[in-house]
């Protein structure tokens, strides 16, 4: 009676891997999820719509023989990005889609940008000019929300600015804010199939992705891409920047998103599968703590399950 935060399912978006096999993949390092099959997501969409959770943020996962340096398949008018977008609203019109921009699902370094000449770094203004073309074809596919995941600095303005010339004003961006370069994307980057061959070092987005050390950085970051035109902010990862998004509530209105990473969720799903951890009760300790420190919405691998759970209580 007395709980001061409640996490509703309607705060969940579930992040959902979407590959062009007709039968589900597990996914080794994501225990207990797979890729969705495009065939089948539609129907997946509306099954969790079912359970209260009407977002979902999509990430492709590309055919390796359609990435390239340059990851000019991200402006393919048929991507599979684009055809999951058009089968998550045929399938399910209210849930609310969530799609990304960046190239790392399209580049053989697995970089979110072009790279620069001597190929150290990303190429930030390149860059987003192609992010923004990305934006304007995502939107033209039926995304409700872009959600630029590069951390480019001046693409949420870019994107803003194409989306409205090009026709799409109610379209909405969801920004990456404060994403800080963690060793916690680990699986996912095996999900999409953008990780490293094994026993090759993960690469550094560290010119890009905020340092783990800094915390008024992220406030700064997260004020510009409001002042760019951004819906929704979000801090990423989530449980080990709790503080961030504490500060970040007091420090704007604007709807505020967590993303529990794939880390996160592994390092929970693993420690249960060896016993030491009750899965239920520290997936839902690990949420609630979201919400507790100012999240609105929650993207989290674990949202499925927990709306399951939540309807059964
Ligand atoms: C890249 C992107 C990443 C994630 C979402 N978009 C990984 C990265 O920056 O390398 C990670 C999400 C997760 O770990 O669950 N644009």
């Amino acid at each position: 009676m007395l709980a001061e935060t409640d996490l509703a399912p309607r705060r969940l978006i579930q992040p959902l891997f979407v590959t062009e096999a007709s039968a589900p993949e597990p996914i080794p390092s994501l225990p207990g999820l797979v890729r969705t099959p495009l065939a089948h997501l539609g129907a997946k969409c509306a099954e969790l719509a079912s359970l209260g959770i009407h977002g979902v943020a999509l990430f492709p996962k590309v055919d390796p023989s359609r990435k390239s340096n340059d990851g000019v398949e991200a402006l393919n008018p048929n991507a599979l990005a684009l055809r999951a977008i058009q089968a998550a609203k045929a399938g399910s019109p209210g849930t609310v889609v969530f799609a990304d921009i960046a190239l790392d699902p399209y580049t053989t370094h697995g970089h979110d940008g072009l790279l620069t000449s001597n190929g150290l770094d990303v190429h930030n203004d390149r860059t987003v000019e192609v992010l923004a073309k990305m934006a304007v074809l995502t939107a033209r596919a039926g995304a409700d929300f872009v959600a630029p995941s590069d951390m480019m600095d001046g693409r949420v303005a870019a994107i803003r600015r194409a989306l409205d010339a090009a026709g799409h004003a109610g379209t909405g961006i969801l920004a990456y804010s404060a994403k800080y370069a963690s060793a916690y994307y680990g699986p996912f980057r095996d999900a999409v199939g953008s990780a490293r061959k094994a026993g090759e070092a993960p690469i550094s987005k560290a010119t890009y992705q905020m340092n783990p050390a800094n915390r008024r950085e992220a406030i700064r970051e997260a004020l510009l891409d409001a002042a760019e035109g951004a819906d929704i902010l979000m801090v990423k990862p989530g449980g080990p920047y709790l503080d961030i998004l504490r500060d970040l509530r007091g420090a704007t209105d604007l709807p505020l998103a967590a993303y529990q990473v794939s880390g996160e969720y592994a390092m929970i799903a693993a420690a249960a599968a060896q016993g030491w951890l009750d899965l239920r009760a520290a997936r839902d300790e690990s949420l609630i703590a979201l919400r507790r420190a100012g999240a609105d919405l929650i993207l989290s691998y674990f949202a499925e399950a927990y709306a399951r759970d939540a309807v059964r209580n």
